[in-house]
């Protein structure tokens, strides 16, 4: 089985006195006793340095919401894979649903950001899952597999990306999918990671649920068969309600 990671998206929220202060608080709650996972928290991009400072020396990992696909150059108001690296982060989510539908981001320019990602150092953490429309159209599976086939990095290099399925409709919504649905998704993904990379290393790429984890639905959702860690947005404002969702890793 794989240690299971619980990543916290802080999307587009937390000023200076805030960020910080959730920062501290969670690297003192890791200080006092570290859940049995890996835990991440990717703040908004003003805050990686503040936030990396709180966190340094303690378990909880630093990470991005977003890289451009680009090492450098003329590409105003992007941020760098090998900047994000620079500035302490570990991972980068890639592909959220936020940025392929509010920035018309596509399966190719996410692989191209998951591979520079991983060209940098750093782990990405590639999004797919399906709108409301498709799943009722019975198309689900198949959004997702296309966007896997589309999205993740090409097989040949050494590491291998965490894959985050979180179905548009459960996102900030308070709905989840069901865990029969959730360990439907991360049963297809995890063959097509096989397809893709091959027995082993397909094997151990996490897949992570995300879409509404909260602490009082979270020890389930970790339970479900495939389920390898959480990507938890509104939930990971509150350190309560991060370390209790950590704690539920069974
Ligand atoms: P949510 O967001 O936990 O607020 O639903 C999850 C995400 O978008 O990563």
């Amino acid at each position: 089985m794989v240690r299971k990671l619980i990543a916290g998206n802080w999307k587009m929220n937390g000023l200076k006195g805030t960020g910080g202060e959730l920062a501290r608080d969670l690297a003192a709650r890791a200080r006092a006793a570290a859940p049995d996972c890996d835990l991440l928290v990717c703040p908004p991009a003003q805050l990686l340095f503040p936030v990396g400072e709180a966190l340094a020396g303690g378990p909880v990992r630093l990470g991005a919401q977003d890289c451009h696909a680009e090492p450098s150059g003329a590409h105003t108001g992007d941020i760098a894979a090998p900047m994000l690296a620079d500035a302490g982060c570990s991972h980068v989510i890639v592909g959220h649903s936020e940025r392929r539908s509010n920035h018309g981001e596509t399966d190719g320019l996410v692989r191209a950001k998951a591979e520079a990602a991983t060209a940098a150092g750093l782990t990405p953490i590639v999004c797919v899952g399906e709108t409301e429309e498709e799943r009722t159209a019975g198309r689900a599976l198949a959004v997702i597999e296309s966007q896997i086939r589309g999205s993740v990095p090409e097989a040949g290099g050494a590491e291998v990306p965490v894959v985050a399925y979180e179905p548009v409709w459960a996102i900030g919504t308070g709905r989840t999918a069901t865990s029969g649905d959730i360990a439907q998704a991360h049963g297809h993904i995890r063959a097509l990671l096989k397809s893709i990379y091959g027995e082993e290393a397909g094997g151990t790429v996490r897949i992570l649920y995300g879409g509404s984890v909260k602490p009082d639905n979270a020890a389930e959702i970790l339970a479900v068969a495939e389920v390898d860690g959480a990507l938890v947005g509104g939930a990971s404002l509150k350190a309560e309600d991060f370390w209790a969702i950590a704690a539920s890793c069974p």
